[in-house]
């Protein structure tokens, strides 16, 4: 018999059905009349299955090695429950244990564990409540993702990993190299990137916007969704050094066009795990994050608000309250600001736009102030900042002259330039840091949990 999973035995399965499921003993009992209740865990579900199984089903003398962490598989009947919080049950007409896990040095017994310490048995947290109901989360929010873009006509599109050029122009790339490291170092005083294997300086990329540009002045509108990678050193809830951002570019695309892309993205994908993870998300909501629930319907109901730069710098200056860094025209804003806008000030997503241009990269839209360019950043309660986009410089000349003023050679983006100099086009498109998203929807403190193998300084386990 092919195995079934246990979320769709406890959703659909009739009484008198045999079915064979499969997976993590979470706990036994043993009753005194001759007995077995085993709670199995697939993962397919946040429920776990409870199977009875007697003392005279084939396979019961292992019983007592069915503990916490074991894996079996068991045929049986599917029978209705006198059980609270479950519609039906599982009894055993045969069992069988494919791996025993010892009590007395298994991980996860049945206490509750901090995160900090599954953090370091990432390859044994999957199995907790907690990361399947991420893991499902993940899975549904990935799918949302495709099926919004796929939806409204976007291609998915495959960026490079590995590039040349520095799209934030933040330097904050890891290098890829074959040179023999060691033995320059010995040897030479500086490297010879010619000799290296790409013949030039190659880096991880930290987004693949310049090449979505390509397509969408191409193909037209289209999305990313890929790994990047950043060697910041910033050792903080919200930062990873390698993390997942989804990448929408569109042609003919205002600003404003933008952020009602954005605003509508967020709310879909919302939307959907609430639907498909209910049982999951009310697990959040009971064990980690109260307001969970309440914040995202927050999110979904309302409109975004939309402010510039400029008028969020003159509330956070008049606003009285204690910040633990200043807030001055011309400065980027710190997480402790964007909270305060979109958790007390406004109680609502906040889309802030028409930043200083002095910090923010080359190929946003100029401004004719000569102070601001066309970003925009979504902020959203607990995380700050979760989305970065802008509309892109379409005039050659500006971009040129752009790119001279942050220190880039216009030859070296020699392709990104000539899509102004050929069938230029108004475009615009933005990032949305995947984790983050994950971060917001469960309620999770720390963003090393919403990905299955964090990448942090000093951290690359598994
Ligand atoms: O604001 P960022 O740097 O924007 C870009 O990379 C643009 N090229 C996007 C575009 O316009 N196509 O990053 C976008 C988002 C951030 O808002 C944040 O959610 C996430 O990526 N992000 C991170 N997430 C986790 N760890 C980090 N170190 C992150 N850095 C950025
Ligand atoms: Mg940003």
């Amino acid at each position: 018999m092919v195995r079934t999973h246990v979320a769709k035995v406890l959703k659909d399965a009739q009484p008198g059905d045999t079915v064979k499921v499969g997976g993590w003993v979470r706990t036994r009992r043993d009753s005194k009349q001759g007995f077995s209740f085993v709670e199995l865990n697939d993962g397919s579900c946040f429920s776990s299955i409870q199977v009875v199984v007697d003392a005279d089903t084939p396979g019961y003398d292992s019983i007592k090695d069915v503990t916490t962490g074991s894996c079996v598989s068991i045929n049986g009947e599917v029978k209705d429950s006198p059980g609270k919080g479950q519609r039906v049950e599982l009894h055993a007409t045969e069992l069988v244990l494919h791996g025993t896990a010892d009590g007395d040095t298994y991980p996860l017994q049945k206490k509750r564990h901090s995160f900090e310490f599954l953090r370091e048995i990432a390859h044994l947290r999957p199995r907790t409540n907690t990361f399947g109901a991420i893991t499902r989360v993940r899975n549904a929010a990935s799918a949302a993702v495709h099926e919004f873009f796929q939806d409204r006509g976007f291609y998915y599109i495959q960026t490079p990993v590995i590039t040349t050029s520095d799209c934030e122009g933040a330097g904050q790339m890891f290098s890829v190299t074959t040179l023999n490291l060691e033995r320059i170092a010995e040897v030479q005083t500086k490297l010879d990137y010619a000799q290296d294997f790409f013949g030039k300086r190659a880096a991880l990329t930290v987004s693949g916007q310049l090449e979505a540009e390509i397509f969408a002045c191409g193909t037209g509108d289209c999305y990313t969704f890929g790994p990047t990678f950043r060697a910041e050193n910033s050792n903080t809830t919200r930062h990873l050094a390698e993390f997942w951002m989804i990448e929408p570019e569109m042609p003919f695309y205002e600003l404003t066009d933008n952020m009602d892309l954005a605003e509508k993205f967020v709310q879909h994908v919302i939307n959907r795990v609430l639907e498909r993870c209910a049982e999951d998300m009310e697990f959040f909501n009971l064990r980690i994050d109260k307001t969970v629930l309440e914040t995202l319907r927050n999110i979904t109901e309302n409109e975004f608000i939309r402010l510039p730069y400029t008028e969020a710098v003159d509330i956070l200056q008049k606003s009285g309250q204690k910040f633990e860094y200043p807030v001055e025209w011309g400065h980027d804003l710190q997480s402790e600001h964007e909270r305060f806008l979109t958790e007390q000030h406004f109680k609502q997503p906040v889309i802030l736009f028409d930043y200083p241009r002095t910090i923010k990269p080359f190929y946003m839209r100029c401004n004719d102030d000569g102070k601001t360019v066309r970003a925009m950043d979504v902020l959203v309660p607990r995380i700050g900042e979760i989305i970065g986009g802008s509309q892109r410089e379409e005039r050659l000349d500006v971009l040129e002259s752009r790119m001279k003023e942050c220190g880039l050679e216009p030859e070296e983006y020699w392709w990104y330039v000539d899509l102004r100099r050929y069938g230029t086009v108004p475009h615009s498109g933005f990032g949305l840091g995947f984790e983050r998203l994950i971060q917001l929807m469960t309620g999770m403190q720390n963003i090393r949990d919403c990905i299955p193998f964090p990448r942090v300084p000093k951290s690359a386990d598994f």
